[in-house]
């Protein structure tokens, strides 16, 4: 004879993993809307959701306002900014969405790996156990600095202290653990997120850090399983996020991006910012050659407001300019790898997205300083998606849509599924989690 409870278990988990089509946090009408909210642009995604796929039906993307480093400043400007973009891709989509998966830049978003363990009295580990464990985790978790659990990746499980546990359920023991990678951001940025997206009549769906969004914008399965640092160069941030066995074990960021470039252009050619601007997207690069010497910019001066007479500079000072703020980027990220102690689990390959990688020669230098394999990531195929947006500067914004297939929501953030790594990666794992916990 059958057991009920067991059965009805086993009904609702197995409802619970094929729960694709709709998601609960999906809109109604079965659109998905990403945003991602950046120091230099806003762009907007919304996707009709078919079968278990999606095709990209609105687009929108404007000039961002109100943010600074990827942190909100003016919350004004910032909701101007974002509500022309979701209305723009509304028109195109002919249709109006509530809710948003929204990238976070701000509050400084910070990993850090955790091993968490619950009763399960001797009963049959199902899905209720994990997702259990998961909230507690989180809810567990210190909060001295005011700070909030944006995700909560389960990296490994083990059953009455035994590691190495690929998926718990239907196993028996007494306690279950778990090893999380936690990220974690500043209460009141996050808070700052939500009245910005509130003020639009929105809501969150969920909510991803943005160099995680963006690694699943551009990232191939191969690339996380054996090892990518995936690098995001912004115009306010640069952003990380390391994967490893085709997890997400790291992420960090630093304050400086593409507007700096600019501005250091603007500084020491003492011309205004959108001519820096400008140079650096026609004759930028951070690879000098013998030419450079030779060709000659012409740039109008401060102040002049297009009166003055224009004043020429080798090539070379433009690039030499570019290349010294980047290297300079480079550099903190080598640093903060050794920090994290993963300067050489990172992988041996790094891939650079986001709009500031377009400069030219940045693959070069970054392979040059990272001592890596590197090449520039765009959002990988999607259906509807126009050609215009298969730019790195996209990235971000097709890897929040990727997440909403690939996560159903929680209602929560809470990255909540089995570990299920192939055999061959078990024994990896379970080296990686001995070493860091
Ligand atoms: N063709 C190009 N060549 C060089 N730089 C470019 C090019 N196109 C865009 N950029 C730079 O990319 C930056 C914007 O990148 P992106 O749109 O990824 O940033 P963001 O998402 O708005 O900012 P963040 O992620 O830091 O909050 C700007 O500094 C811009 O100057
Ligand atoms: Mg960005």
């Amino acid at each position: 004879m059958p057991d009920r409870d067991n059965t009805a278990q086993r009904i609702e988990a197995a409802a619970l993993r094929s729960k694709r089509s709709a998601p609960p946090g999906w809109a109604k009408n079965g659109f998905i809307a990403a945003l991602d909210i950046g120091t230099t642009k806003v762009s907007c995604l919304i996707a009709r959701v078919v079968g278990e796929g999606i095709v990209v039906v609105g687009v929108g993307h404007q000039a961002s306002r109100g943010l600074r480093s990827g942190t909100f400043v003016d919350l004004d400007a910032a909701e101007a900014a974002v509500r022309a973009t979701v209305e723009a891709a509304e028109r195109m989509a002919r249709e109006n969405i509530r809710q948003v998966i929204v990238n976070v830049s701000a509050g400084s978003p910070l990993s850090r790996l955790v091993a968490y363990e619950v009763a399960v009295g001797g009963h049959e580990i199902d899905d209720a156990d994990l997702r259990r464990i998961l909230e507690q985790a989180k809810i567990g978790q210190p909060d001295a600095q005011g700070r909030e659990v944006v995700h909560a990746i389960p990296v490994g499980y083990s059953i009455d202290g035994c590691r190495g546990v690929r998926d718990p359920r239907g196993m028996f023991g007494q306690r279950l653990g778990v090893s999380l990678h936690l990220i974690t951001a500043a209460r009141g940025a996050l808070r700052n997120l939500s009245a910005c997206i509130d003020r639009c009549h929105l809501e969150i769906a969920d909510k991803v850090v943005s160099s995680y969004a963006a690694a699943l914008g551009c990232l191939v399965d191969d690339e996380t399983t054996l090892g990518t640092t995936l690098i995001d160069m912004g115009g306010g941030t640069t952003s990380l996020a390391v994967f490893f066995d085709g997890e997400l074990i790291h992420t960090d960021s630093i304050a400086i991006g593409g507007i700096h470039v600019t501005k250091d252009i603007a500084r020491v050619l003492s011309t205004p910012l959108a001519q820096a601007e400008r140079m650096k997207t026609l004759f930028g690069s951070c690879l000098p050659s013998l030419s450079d010497d030779r060709q000659v910019i012409e740039i109008p001066p401060m102040g002049e407001e297009g009166a003055g007479e224009l004043s020429q500079v080798p090539r070379s000072l433009l690039v030499s300019v570019i290349r010294s703020r980047l290297e300079e980027v480079f550099e903190m990220l080598r640093a903060r790898l050794e920090d994290a102690g993963l300067d050489k689990m990172s992988g041996r390959r790094v891939v650079l997205t986001g709009g500031a990688s377009q400069i030219p020669g940045a693959p070069e230098l970054a392979s040059m300083i990272l001592d890596k394999q590197v090449r520039i990531g765009r959002p990988r195929p999607m259906k509807g998606l126009p050609e215009a947006a298969y730019g790195p500067g996209f990235s971000t914004c097709a890897g929040l849509l990727r997440y909403a297939v690939n996560h159903p929501h929680q209602g929560d953030s809470t990255t909540y599924r089995p570990v299920d790594p192939p055999a061959s990666r078990l024994s990896r794992l379970g080296q990686w989690l001995r070493e860091n916990f």
